[in-house]
């Protein structure tokens, strides 16, 4: 497909006010040319989620799609990846833990943000539905920069300065936590991640809350109850539905979700014992500030 042709068939359209937009008229197993790849990469940032539709990939097509955002980063959790893709990982609510348990309620169901535990968390994540229940089991993700500019100014001033130290497991969750994960941390060791509780957005110089709920365990000078209480406030006042958006799964559907401006949560409103499967993917970030 040449370079002119490709753009006169790609097609953006905004879903919110505050978030999302759908995209048609280009297939991610072709080569992209550069225009292309500009318009989709600023679509992301500009409508901080992003719907691909009618992408048919193989795990390792989804890979080269996602790299064309950028380099790609592995999941810290290596128990789930596709065979033969370190960069790919399966997220399906039928996965069993090391005792052959299965999880009783669906994981990543409230808002937090990828890898906060990581000095350098991904920019973007990338899901695509290889299994969907019939009913609900959507991702949601909300606008935290549009959250943030509408909160009173002195709630902003208050919170640009604040700090979160990122574990694995925050204390607030060891006793429901994945026990192989839980084990994992503890084995490594590893000090907690600093990480500005008001981020900048590198590409835009916009700001956004952020953080992810289960993996901090303080607020630098708060204790972890007050730090989660704290959270738990923030996210009500801030994270409202007006900012938000809920993708409702459609096979061939990708959804890009830039990750310095959201949260994200995945849907927990579906029957358990029907397969949602998705695969996930992301792509390396900076140093937040
Ligand atoms: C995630 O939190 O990265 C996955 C969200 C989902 O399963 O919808």
């Amino acid at each position: 497909m040449s370079a002119l042709s490709e753009e006169q068939s790609l097609q953006i359209r905004p879903i919110k006010e505050h978030i999302g937009a759908e995209v048609t008229g280009v297939d991610l197993t072709q080569p992209v040319d550069k225009a292309t790849r500009q318009a989709l990469n600023d679509a992301v940032i500009d409508n901080v989620a992003l719907v691909i539709r009618d992408q048919h990939f193989t795990p390792a097509q989804f890979a080269v799609a996602a790299e064309l955002f950028g380099e790609l980063m592995p999941d810290q959790i290596k128990s789930n990846l596709v065979e033969g893709l370190p960069m790919v990982s399966i997220l399906s609510n039928f996965e069993k833990d090391s005792m052959g348990n299965q999880a009783k309620v669906p994981k990543n169901a409230t808002w937090h943000t990828d890898h906060t535990n990581k000095e350098r968390p991904p920019n973007y994540t990338f899901l695509y539905a290889v299994e969907i229940p019939e009913k609900g089991g959507g991702t949601s993700v909300v606008n935290m920069n549009a959250a943030y500019e509408a909160l009173p100014a002195a709630t902003r001033a208050k919170i640009d300065t604040m700090k979160t130290a990122n574990v694995k497991i925050s204390s607030s969750r060891l006793k429901s936590a994945n026990r192989d994960v839980l084990a994992e941390q503890i084995a490594l060791g590893e000090p907690p991640v600093i990480h500005p509780l008001v981020r900048t957005h590198p590409e835009r110089g916009t700001k956004a809350i952020w953080f992810h709920t289960g993996k901090t365990e303080n607020i630098e000078g708060m204790d972890p109850t007050e730090t989660q209480e704290f959270l738990g406030n923030l996210l009500k006042e801030s994270a409202k539905p007006e900012f938000a958006y809920t993708h409702e799964w459609k096979l061939g559907d990708l959804l890009i979700v830039d990750n310095r401006s959201a949260l994200h949560k995945a849907g927990s409103d579906y029957d358990m014992s029907q397969h949602r499967k998705l695969y996930r993917t992301m792509v390396r970030g900076d140093r937040p500030y």
